[in-house]
């Protein structure tokens, strides 16, 4: 505490002196770090990437090669050495990662992504003309969002987060959550508190539902949480923290936003603590939390012990994140109690750390705002002094909220991209608005933009959009997306290939075009419980995607070696299969309507018994699109049998039935080798066969019927106890060609 405290003095006065930023209390959120530490570690990070072409690389951190008045702002400059080597020099490990990054996807058309790299590094290095020399507008590249944990990051290994923190490097990221581990601290928190194992026990939720239960938002579910794997989170958060803090990074941690054990009303019966209302359609045994009054010393008491044995166990950076309110309405609309309830949050975190910042979503803003009126989100913000906190504007790519918020009433933001719900699979963009957005938010009145960032609930999908935004964070003006996708098509496959450009243009163009809101999810009825109501209306013209379909398999024979190609093959292919599905929904829907028993036998085996096993054969096939990756991982983790099957248990829940009764239904649904044939075909045979039984005995579908029948099914899928295998099977080629022989002609029937 002292040290700190002592800290906290110097970074202070230093503050002071810096007159030209904008938000001096942001002033000492930099890398702590030593330059030269930096430097290894970016030398390192290349060695991965590049192995023995390393050495044709001069790599060096100098925070000091920015003037005085933009020492905030990360900078990198590329230049040629006479000695042909290429010079990366940055302000951090992170600019100089960017600059490489820079360097390979202009210089040398490489390119890196969640799906695969291509790293055919020309020899000798293409020679920079004279220096290359970027700026970034901003303070801070963010990324994550706090469900991309329990979305995408759950099963992880050090393995899967070295890759990822190095990719967070290569894509400008200076500001990453890290919320690893944050269980085995609350653990030691709530003993010593005097809280029995059981009660905590009782309480905690299970790995793939970690996100909710540290937001309020559920308790008791999928649980417990072994000691074991309490102790190998902390151990990864070490190490995730050391990486990311030699790299420059600025991890966020988590702090106290108020929610307790409902055991706590044992030790404390005479305490002020309201249930909150059910959340997520989950009755009280899961939801309802206990959240603490903000008045209560009790509430700092919490607080402090939490962020002390947090500070204690991992350092800090000064920056937090809290969430009190999140898809949940404050038990009170007056402006002093949500005054009061923000400010006693930050109180909890400057009494432990006197240079706190907090970092807070703005979701709820959006989520609610019927609740957050002006008057009621102003009295949240200003319950903490302007410059120390800085909102995420969590969903801007959709529903900004800092230009009805007059710029969140001049605290700090930043302006993310969310992109993604639930890591749902299915291809979505909005480009224009990617494209645009960050410099309409920097230049309006007032702005208190202080970054760009990335806030997907899931990853590993859709590349394309996610390399876009991460460019946002250095430009100043918008770029020409028809030629910046052209070249992307290029970089990605290591070649130029007229038919994957066009493919590409025609994908920019439609599903990754969204010009107006709509919610995001993936509704294509493969994914969701059959009804004669599913919605299958669309942003794009679907003979784009099946054009691109087309264009991609033109490709085949030209690009079929690179890794990323075979992954955008069946990426297009599913889209197109997707696709198919509503045409097949809409033929079952008119049989029946017609009462042609026929029509219902002819659809429903075509969709249940051809379409949908050849799209699980060809998802099977490829290593991104694995049910038994996601479910062996899951089982890797565990210590013993037992917590293998919870494990398991977990991970199947998660992307079907979510909660206890099918409460989040279908939320995070997956398209994946496994999970088509024995979820999603199996729903939609017996949809089917239900439908053609109505006809037969002249009797009115009955959905409320239906869905308890089908979620027998549901339910089977989550115990059925297969081993599904966690490496690829088949041949992508030949399964590509076949389902395109088949299916492309009738793409073309529908439209004439
Ligand atoms: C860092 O850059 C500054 C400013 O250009 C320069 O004076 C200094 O020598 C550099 N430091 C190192 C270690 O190269
Ligand atoms: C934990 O506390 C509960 C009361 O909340 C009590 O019923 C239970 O016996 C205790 N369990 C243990 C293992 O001490
Ligand atoms: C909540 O639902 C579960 C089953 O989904 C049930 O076992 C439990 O009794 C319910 N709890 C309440 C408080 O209704
Ligand atoms: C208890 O807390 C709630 C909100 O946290 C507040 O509205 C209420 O007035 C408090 N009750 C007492 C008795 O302090
Ligand atoms: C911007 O801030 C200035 C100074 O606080 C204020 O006078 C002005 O009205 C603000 N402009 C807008 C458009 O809010
Ligand atoms: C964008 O690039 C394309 C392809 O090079 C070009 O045809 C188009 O005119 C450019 N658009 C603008 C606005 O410059
Ligand atoms: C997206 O759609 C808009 C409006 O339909 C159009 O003007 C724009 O050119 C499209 N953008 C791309 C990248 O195709
Ligand atoms: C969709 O694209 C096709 C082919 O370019 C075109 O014929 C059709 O009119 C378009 N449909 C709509 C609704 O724009
Ligand atoms: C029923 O079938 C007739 C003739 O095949 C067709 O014209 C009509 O559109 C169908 N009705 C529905 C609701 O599909």
């Amino acid at each position: 505490m002292s040290a700190l405290g002592l800290w906290a003095v110097v970074l202070l006065f230093a503050v002071s002196r810096c007159a030209q930023c904008r938000f001096q209390t942001l002033e000492h959120l930099r890398p702590a770090v030593r330059d030269k530490v930096q430097t290894e570690a970016v030398q390192e990070l290349l060695q991965r990437l590049l192995g023995s072409r390393a050495r044709d690389f001069l790599l060096t951190v100098n925070r000091s090669i920015v003037g005085a008045e933009q020492q905030t702002l990360d900078r990198f400059e590329l230049r040629s050495l006479l000695d042909g080597r290429v010079s990366v020099l940055g302000t951090t490990g992170v600019a100089v990662a960017t600059g490489l990054y820079r360097y390979l996807s202009s210089f040398c058309g490489c390119h890196i992504s969640w799906s695969g790299d291509q790293l055919e590094v020309p020899s000798p290095l293409p020679r920079v003309p004279g220096l290359v020399r970027v700026t970034s507008p901003n303070r801070f590249r963010y990324y994550q969002n706090v469900c991309t944990y329990s979305y995408s990051f759950v099963w992880w290994n050090w393995e899967r987060w070295e890759r990822e923190i190095d990719w967070m490097a290569l894509s400008g990221i200076n500001l990453p959550l890290a919320f690893t581990g944050q269980e085995a601290i609350w653990q030691r928190v709530y003993i010593s508190l005097g809280l029995n194992q059981t009660e905590i026990d009782n309480f905690v939720v299970g790995p793939a539902f970690l996100a909710w239960g540290r937001m309020g938002n559920m308790h008791s579910w999928a649980g417990p949480l072994s000691s074991s794997w309490n102790k190998n989170q902390l151990n990864l958060q070490h190490k995730i923290l050391l990486r990311m803090r030699s790299l420059g990074m600025l991890p966020v941690l988590p702090a106290f936003a108020g929610f307790v054990p409902g055991a706590i009303t044992r030790l404390f019966p005479k305490e002020n603590i309201t249930r909150l209302g059910s959340w997520g359609h989950l009755n009280c045994s899961y939801s309802c939390s206990y959240l603490l009054d903000s008045e209560t010393p009790l509430f700092q008491h919490i607080g402090k012990m939490f962020l002390l044995e947090l500070i204690k166990e991992f350092d800090t950076n000064h920056i937090y994140n809290a969430d009190t309110f999140n898809e949940m309405s404050p038990s009170s609309s007056d402006p002093k109690y949500l005054s009061s309830a923000s400010n006693a949050v930050f109180k909890s975190m400057i009494q432990v750390d006197p240079l706190a910042i907090w970092l807070m979503q703005g979701w709820l803003f959006v989520n609610k705002p019927s609740f957050w009126q002006p008057t009621q989100v102003k009295a949240l913000l200003h319950g903490v002094p302007l410059g120390r906190m800085i909102i995420l504007d969590l969903f801007a790519d959709s529903r900004p909220a800092y230009s009805f918020t007059e710029s969140f009433y001049g605290q700090p933001f930043i302006w993310c991209m969310l992109h993604n719900f639930g890591d749902n699979i299915g291809m979505y963009g909005t480009v224009e608005t990617i494209n645009k957005g960050p410099f309409e938010a920097r230049s309006f009145p007032n702005s208190t933009m202080v970054g760009t960032g990335l806030t997907p609930e899931g990853i590993e999908q859709n590349d394309v959009v996610y390399e876009l935004m991460n460019e946002m964070g250095w430009r100043r003006e918008p770029l020409n997306l028809t030629e910046w996708v052209m070249l992307y098509a290029q970089r990605r496959y290591g070649k130029k290939n007229d038919h994957a450009v066009a493919a590409w243009l025609l994908l920019f163009q439609s599903v990754y075009n969204n010009t107006f809101y709509r919610p995001d999810h993936n509704r294509s009825p493969l994914v969701h419980r059959p009804s004669l109501k599913l919605d299958i209306s669309l942003w794009y013209n679907k003979s784009d995607v099946y054009e691109a379909w087309r264009q991609m398999q033109a490709a085949v024979s030209d690009l079929f070696p690179s890794e990323t190609f075979r992954y955008d093959l069946v990426d297009v292919t599913r889209q197109s299969v997707q696709l198919l599905v509503s045409e097949f929904y809409e033929d079952l829907k008119n049989a029946f309507l017609n009462y042609s028993i026929v029509g219902l036998q002819t659809s429903g085996n075509a969709l249940s018994h051809d379409l949908l096993p050849e799209l699980d054969k060809l998802l099977s096939s490829n290593r991104h699109f694995l049910l038994g990756h996601w479910l062996e991982t899951a089982r890797s983790l565990a210590t013993n049998e037992k917590e293998a099957d919870l494990y398991e248990f977990n991970a199947r829940s998660q992307i079907t039935l979510w909660g206890p009764g099918g409460n989040l239904l279908d939320y995070a649904n997956k398209q994946w080798g496994g999970l088509i044939n024995d979820y999603y075909a199996q729903r939609w045979d017996l949809f089917v066969s239900t439908l053609i039984k109505c006809l037969k005995m002249r009797v009115p579908f009955n959905q409320a019927h239906f869905n308890q029948i089908v979620f027998q099914v549901e339910q089977n899928f989550i115990v059925n106890k297969i081993r599904y295998p966690d490496k690829p099977v088949g041949n992508t080629f030949e399964i590509a060609k076949k389902l395109f022989l088949k299916y492309y002609p009738q793409t073309i029937k529908r439209f004439n």
